[in-house]
């Protein structure tokens, strides 16, 4: 990784991997996104809601425009098909680029139509949601879900270059918003500590949506994602550190039928749980629980289940999901606030007594 101003206001975050790439990060990109692509053959996919917002600028980028419905629902083959359809009727080939403007959603969609027209086409991402900018436009990976299984078929596959204008930012529902935040907590906890002191110190700018601050919170998140996708691009290892508090969350999403969380906030709830049993594994103190707590409530997320659940089920759930990913019962804690470990023996009853905790 490699940081350099270009102009004043856009950081530009060099992304070393297989085909190395730039996440530019500022505010008002919109010209300089559009001068970045001049000259290109653009094929804009976006969602319904993003399209409602910036039409004008879309339009600026591209007369070949691809909408569709916004919402999960739609990560799936049938709007992948459509996108193939857009992409041959309006004569896209092999030197063409797909800009994926949008969300999570957009991004792992578009990415995956242009990992796989013509055997891969160019892309870039512009992410409009915090999710996006700071989680799943970096990295690499696309897909799609199929049979009601998330990101079941998908690919690695590296943008051209990444532009995050956070001023996107202020369309964005305050759900949505606030929902991302549990990621960058995330990378606080994981890695970076300064990143943690920067959110409990800056709380009232980020509510109302300080640019400013937000610049700082996405590039530095965007920096501690670069760093461990740089050193395992394909997830063989060490990119597993980036599940903390997801092992637990993807449990709690899939046993209340992704309908109650959003991914952040059971996230949020999954990684006072690794917090929880780091502490009784003793690498922490109480401490840093109630201080992770502190923030996440703070942030306005929610730090227990509200919810009656069958903790039984929920372990098998969670047990079936670490079992098909990586074949063992290996978790994410931590030892500190900005380390983390991947420990595997964990007890299955310490796990039960954490969950129980809160029903
Ligand atoms: N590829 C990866 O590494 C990776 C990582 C994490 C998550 N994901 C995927 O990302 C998806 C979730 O992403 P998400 O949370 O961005 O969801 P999303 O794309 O559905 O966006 C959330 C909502 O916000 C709207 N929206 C987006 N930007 C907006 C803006 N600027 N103003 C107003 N509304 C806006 C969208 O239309 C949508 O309704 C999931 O499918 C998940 O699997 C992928
Ligand atoms: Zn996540």
């Amino acid at each position: 990784m490699q940081e350099s101003d270009t102009k004043q206001v856009v950081k530009k975050i060099d992304v070393k991997v297989s085909r190395a790439y730039t996440v530019f990060v500022g505010e008002n990109l919109k010209d300089f996104v559009g001068e970045q692509l001049k000259g290109k053959r653009i094929y804009v996919v976006t969602d319904s809601n993003v399209y409602k917002f910036y039409k004008g600028f879309l339009e600026d980028l591209s007369d070949e425009i691809y909408v569709f419905e916004s919402g999960e629902e739609s990560k799936n083959y049938v709007t992948l098909l459509k996108i193939y359809d857009f992409l041959i009727e309006k004569g896209a080939d092999r030197y063409s680029y797909i800009v994926g403007v949008g969300g999570g959603v957009v991004g792992d969609i578009a990415g995956y139509a242009a990992s796989s027209y013509m055997r891969g086409i160019g892309l870039y991402h512009v992410p409009t949601s915090l999710l996006a900018m700071v989680d799943s436009s970096i990295g690499g990976k696309t897909g799609i879900n199929y049979h009601s299984l998330k990101n079941i078929v998908g690919s690695f596959y590296q943008p051209n270059d990444v532009f995050v204008d956070v001023n996107f930012l202020k369309t964005l529902p305050d759900r949505e918003y606030i929902s991302a935040f549990a990621e960058v907590v995330k990378y606080g906890i994981i890695m970076d500590v300064e990143l943690f002191e920067f959110l409990e110190k800056n709380i009232d700018a980020l509510r109302k949506r300080d640019l400013k601050a937000l610049k700082i919170v996405v590039e530095k998140s965007v920096k501690n994602k670069v760093e461990v996708v740089e050193g395992d691009e394909k997830e063989r290892g060490q990119r597993a550190i980036l599940n903390f508090g997801h092992t637990f969350a993807h449990a709690l999403e899939s046993i209340t039928n992704y309908e109650r969380y959003l991914h952040g906030e059971a996230v949020s709830i999954g990684m006072v749980k690794a917090m929880k049993i780091s502490k009784k594994m003793g690498l922490i103190r109480e401490d840093d629980v109630k201080r992770v707590e502190a923030l996440l409530k703070i942030l306005g997320l929610p730090v227990d289940v509200n919810v009656e659940i069958d903790t039984s089920k929920f372990l098998e759930i969670m047990l079936r999901d670490k079992k098909n990913k990586d074949f063992s019962l290996r978790f994410v804690l931590t030892k500190g606030i900005g380390n983390s470990i991947i420990a595997g023996g964990v007890k299955e009853n310490l796990i039960l007594e954490v969950i129980g905790e809160d029903s």
